[in-house]
This record gives structure tokens, sequence and C-alpha cells, in this order.
């Protein structure tokens, strides 16, 4: 049976496979930055950053140059020059762009100067020590994206940012997919301390997203909702109507640039929703992203599930051992310092929106949609097989 090791099994393959997105369509690109630069307008602020990306050409980087620019700030990126921006590519043409590589080449970081640091390519702890002792003098602030998975493994409900975090990988683990998740927890929460050892508690944020959602994931975790619920028809919900969490990743985008321009130092969980809900309530909030005709089938039988492949569909992940707590994070600290969240039916209208565009090739869609075990193809047959174990 497969393990529920849906973040850190993720992060490995993205690495490796992941980085070349296609190109988000224009029409949906134009029409978020049209009303962005517009407020761009209004909203600039005095104080104007020079914002540096570690990273910047992905998922999450895309939509904070598009957020940071519409307010007036400049944005450096270093990267390998491998992953090309696939949304907002027309951006880019504002962005200084230096190209390094965080595990050997520092070289194009030694002569900047910035306000603040965003470190979205902190897949080591010995890179982020590395920067973040290079940059200490260089910038003011060091904004670190970190990951819910420090609290990893989820024995609780309610986990807020003062719980203690492991920082070793626990001893006589076989299951390489286990390995994976305590490996990525804990090299999560070590680059955290390694951000602020250099930068000290007085110039270090951190951000503790949980599944980030929206246009341009590359990861595949959460697009057979949109596409599912697109289509219609009976549609398949797993669990016992247990809690969800994710965050649309402009929403975590926007924040991380407002938390810099205001300097709210600290460490934050980032995540959505605002308050608590079900399975059931977000089939009926992101149902209403397609004008079509749906019914919904539960299927509350973990071990039917199990037997069936379908131990997650992000963002319902099964609630049991180490994921126990994991969709039941504490997200007040967040808010209390201006998280917001936009309306589900936006966050999966545009994501599909984005996923049938011309900007992804029909090889791209397909990888997901018809690759030989994919839950498209096989909720037809889990639906039969429950009814008829139901009989
Ligand atoms: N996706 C989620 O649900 C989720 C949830 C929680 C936390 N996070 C965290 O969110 C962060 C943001 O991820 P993202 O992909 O959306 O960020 P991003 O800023 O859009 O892109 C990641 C960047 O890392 C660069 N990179 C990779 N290896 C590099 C290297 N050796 N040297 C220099 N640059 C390198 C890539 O460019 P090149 O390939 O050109 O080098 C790419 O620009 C990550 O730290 C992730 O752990 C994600």
């Amino acid at each position: 049976m497969k393990k529920i090791n849906t973040r850190r099994k993720f992060i490995k393959k993205g690495l490796i496979v992941g980085l070349g997105l296609p190109i988000l369509g224009n029409s949906l690109v134009s029409c978020v930055l049209n009303s962005e630069q517009n407020k761009s307008e209004e909203e600039s602020t005095q104080n104007k950053l020079r914002i540096l990306i570690l990273g910047g050409t992905s998922f999450l980087g895309p939509h904070l140059i598009a957020y940071a620019i519409s307010r007036g700030h400049s944005i450096t990126t270093f990267t390998r020059g491998k992953t090309k921006p696939t949304i907002y590519a027309d951006l880019y043409n504002k962005v200084e762009q230096l190209i390094g590589d965080r595990k050997n080449d520092l070289t194009a970081l030694e002569n900047g100067k910035w306000d603040i640091v965003i470190d979205n390519s902190g897949y080591n702890s010995e890179w982020t020590k590395k920067s973040a002792s290079l940059l200490k003098d260089k910038a003011s602030v060091y904004l670190y994206t970190s990951s819910v998975s420090v609290y990893y493994p989820f024995l609780k409900y309610d986990i807020d940012e003062d719980a203690k975090l492991q920082l070793e990988e626990p001893k006589g683990i076989e299951d390489e997919d286990l390995k994976m998740e305590y490996w990525y927890s804990v090299m999560k929460a070590n680059s955290e301390i390694e951000a602020i050892k250099a930068f000290g508690q007085n110039r270090s944020i951190i951000i503790r997203p949980t599944y980030m959602i929206g246009p341009a994931d590359k990861s595949d975790r959460f697009i057979y909702w949109p596409v599912r619920l697109s289509r219609g028809g009976e549609i398949m919900v797993p669990g016992k109507n247990d809690a969800v969490q994710y965050i649309d990743v402009r929403d975590v985008a926007e924040w991380m640039v407002r938390l810099s321009e205001e300097k709210l130092i600290g460490t934050y969980n980032a995540v959505g929703p605002q308050s608590s809900q079900t399975m059931n309530d977000f089939i009926d909030h992101a149902k209403d992203a397609f004008d079509v005709e749906s019914t919904f089938v539960n299927i509350d039988d973990y071990e039917f599930l199990k037997e069936n492949r379908v131990p997650y569909l992000v963002p319902w992940i099964m609630p049991v051992g180490n994921e126990y707590g994991g969709a039941r994070i504490n997200n007040q600290k967040a808010i209390e310092n201006g998280l917001t969240f936009r309306n589900l039916k936006d966050t999966v209208k545009d994501t599909y929106q984005w996923w049938i565009s011309d900007s992804l090739t029909d090889e791209r869609r397909n990888k997901f949609e018809l690759k030989p075990d994919s839950i498209l193809l096989r909720e037809k047959s889990i639906i039969e097989n429950w009814k008829k174990l139901k009989k």
C-alpha cells in the first residue's frame, strides 16, 4: 500500500523532474496582472523595497514577483537559470536575474544590497547557512519559506508556532517514503535555525505554509478537483467528512510582501481557510466554480480507500497516524498579522483556467489525466466497487 507521503515525495521528485513548467495562458495572467497594476498606482508604498528572491521562477516566486512589482518594489532573483518563469513571463524583463547555484556558487550575490531576502529555494539547511551568512550584512531581513511540515509527525490538533520541532531524523526507519517525510521536516526546521543564527531573531521572518494551491502548481496534487468538478456527474469524495487545510499560493505571496513592507518579524503558519472546514464544506464551495450538475459519493471507509490507493486527494489527507493533526494547524497568529484568504471558488476557477489554457501542452495535461494509475481514470470503478460493497 502506498504511504501518505504527500508533502515530501513531491519535493524531491519536483527537484528532479518538475522544474520545466509550461507557460501560463496570457488571458489569465493579464487579467490578474491588470488588476494588480491598477492597484499599484494607488497602493504603491512610499517605502520601495529592494527584494532578493532566492528562487523565484517556479510556483510561489512568480506570484510574489507580480505582486511586489505592482507595489513598486524592485526584484532580483537568484537561480541556476534552469526553471523558466512560466507565468507572468513578460514581467521578468523588469527583474534583475542573477545566476549561480546554492550548492556551490554564490558569487553573483557577493556585491548586491537588498532590504529583504526571500528564500524560496531552501531545500538543504547547508544552503540556508551559506546564503544567510553571506547576506547578513547585505540585507536587513531574511524571510525563509519553510513549511508546516516542521511539525511532522502531526500527532495533535491545533499545533501553533511555539511547538517544539524535531531537529534530527529518527533512526531505524526503513520505509523510504517515511524517511523522506522526516528528512524534509528536519531539513526545514534546521534551515529556519540557520537563517535565524545568521540574521538574528529580530531580523528573520519564517513562513510555514500548508499545501499551496493555485495557478502554476507543478505538483499535480490538487488539480484533480478543478478538473473533476468541471466535468460534473458522480464524484467521489473520500473520508469521513474530515477536516481540510490548504492555502491559495497568491494569498501566501501577497502576504509575504506585506509582511516585508511592515517588517513584521516572527514565525507564522500560513494556513487556510480562515476557519475550520471539512471536506464536505470544501466541496460545497469548490463546486460553485462550475455550472454543471454533480452528485457526490462519500466514501467513508479508510480501509477501502487504502485498498483502492486513495490515501490522499489534497486537500483531503487521511487523518490517521502521523497525519492525525495535519489539517488542524493553528492559523491565529497569521490572521492577526494580516494573512487574508481569497474565495475558494476563485482559486478553483483560476487553477482550472490555467490548466486548460494554451500555455499547457496536451502532453503536460495527459501526464496527469491519462497516466495509467490516474485517479481520474480509476474513480468510476472505485465508486462502482463502493456501491457493490454497500449493497
Ligand atoms: N508547494 C507547496 O505546497 C509548499 C508548501 C509548503 C512550503 N513550500 C516551500 O515553498 C518554497 C517555494 O517553492 P516554489 O517552487 O514555489 O518557489 P519558486 O521561488 O517559485 O521557485 C523555486 C526556485 O528554486 C530555484 N532553484 C532550485 N535549485 C536551485 C539551486 N541549486 N540553486 C539556485 N536556485 C535553485 C529554481 O530555479 P532553477 O531551477 O533555475 O535553479 C526555482 O526558481 C519552497 O521552499 C518549498 O519548500 C511549498
